[in-house]
């Protein structure tokens, strides 16, 4: 089988803030051959170029290194991440919903917030969240740094007002004495402002990046990195044309598209009892074409994040794939090309050292 063209050719919508220029494939000279010959070395070499060409036009690009940053900030926002003081009741801290551990989401269909209030919406994976041309299921935060104002405010999140927050932190002279140490004081003298403590937790949000995947080592050139099934699977993958959407560093995150936009949303006539959240991007921008459109999720760490889907309504993997078919694709497919779209799907999840560990060909065969 050879990768065809994708199936399905979707117009990235203007206005929709697409990325553009991500971090690509570069040509690592530490992997230029070291000491053969110089005629092997050349052969090499150009083989090595000539496999670095091929894969630099595939749709899918390698996780990047994360941005360089200052460790004591990262340490610190590492910490502040884990803090419950930055809630009203103190219980509840950004890991409370986004579990490293775990994949960097809660595995609930729904989050969980303060006194035990439900959500609105499935809480997505932090990793990999920097790559994202903005932030939330309807990219109504453009930075990291300003979406951090939604959990902590929300009412049913965390629930609190910032002078509360940095009264609180104050009052840990640990904490004080760091961020003393980094930040210069603003105006009135303080170090601990909002300002600071969304800086540094975005800081530390923006160093999960996952790198290191059996995607992306073949990606690399690595031709053992992924067996035959995977490949055939990423080949299903880019045939039925999911790359249209999922695409670039994160498989996803560079764009908003509609759910249901081949069917005419009808996954929400079906479901009924439509939600604000339901609505997505419309809600931003107020413009009937955005009626149900949401950013294009990652994929990077999608088998470790069940249950799918905005309103977590799909369980298993499985779940997810069909409903992209139904309502994004328009299509059906044999069983075992979405099995084997799943089995590719397994080699995207990177690593990061708060991560879950690599998902194992086990898991894969399922
Ligand atoms: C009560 C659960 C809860 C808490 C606490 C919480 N989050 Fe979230 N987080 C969510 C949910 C749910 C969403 C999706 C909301 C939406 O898109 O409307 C989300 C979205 C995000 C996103 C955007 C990811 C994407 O795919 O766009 C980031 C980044 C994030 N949270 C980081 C944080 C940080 C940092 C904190 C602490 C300051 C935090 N969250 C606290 C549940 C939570
Ligand atoms: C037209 C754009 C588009 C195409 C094509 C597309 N997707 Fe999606 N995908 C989306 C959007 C948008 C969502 C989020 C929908 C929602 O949650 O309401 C999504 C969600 C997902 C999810 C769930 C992710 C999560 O974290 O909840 C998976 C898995 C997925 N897609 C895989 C695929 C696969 C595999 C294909 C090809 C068979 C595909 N997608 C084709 C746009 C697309």
């Amino acid at each position: 089988m050879k990768p065809d063209r994708p199936l399905l050719r979707l117009r990235i919508r203007a206005g929709s803030g697409q990325s553009g220029a991500r971090p690509s494939l570069r040509r690592d000279a530490s992997r230029a051959p070291g000491r053969r010959g110089p005629v092997t070395a050349i052969l090499v070499a150009s083989a090595v170029l000539v496999a670095h060409q091929a894969r630099a036009v595939e749709p899918i690009h390698p996780v990047p290194p994360p941005p360089a940053a200052d460790p004591r900030i990262v340490a610190l926002g590492e910490r502040l991440f884990h803090d419950p003081r930055l809630s009203r009741t103190g219980e509840i801290s950004c890991a409370s919903c986004h579990v490293l551990a775990e994949g960097g989401d809660d595995g609930e269909v729904i989050s969980t917030g303060i006194d035990g209030e439900k959500g609105e919406i499935n809480s997505p994976t932090v990793f990999n969240a920097g790559l994202y041309v903005a932030q939330f299921w309807d990219g109504r935060a453009e930075t990291l740094d300003d979406q951090i104002d939604g959990p902590v405010q929300n009412p049913i999140e965390m629930g609190s007002m910032w002078p509360e927050v940095t009264d609180r932190l104050y009052g840990d002279a640990a904490i004080a004495a760091e961020f003393d140490a980094l930040y210069p004081p603003d105006r009135d003298g303080d170090t601990i402002t909002r300002d600071t403590i969304k800086r540094t937790i975005a800081t530390f949000v923006r160093s999960l990046h996952t790198t290191g995947s059996r995607f992306d080592r073949w990606l690399a050139g690595d031709e053992n990195a992924l067996s035959a099934r995977e490949l055939e699977g990423y080949r299903w993958f880019k045939h039925y044309g999911c790359h249209s959407c999922h695409q670039g560093a994160a498989v996803g995150g560079n764009f908003f598209q509609v759910f249901g936009v081949l069917n005419d949303s009808q996954y929400f006539r079906e479901r009924g009892n439509i939600t604000k959240a339901d609505r997505g991007r419309f809600n931003i921008t107020g413009n009937r074409a955005d009626m149900h459109a949401f950013k294009v999720p990652s994929l990077r760490m999608v088998v470790h994040t069940a249950p799918y889907l905005h309103d977590g309504s799909a369980k298993t993997l499985r779940d997810a794939v069909d409903a992209m078919f139904t309502h994004q694709l328009g299509r059906t497919a044999p069983d075992h090309h979405k099995e084997a779209i799943i089995d590719f799907l397994y080699t995207l999840a990177g690593t990061h050292p708060l991560g879950p560990p690599l998902p194992s060909r086990e898991e894969a065969s399922r």
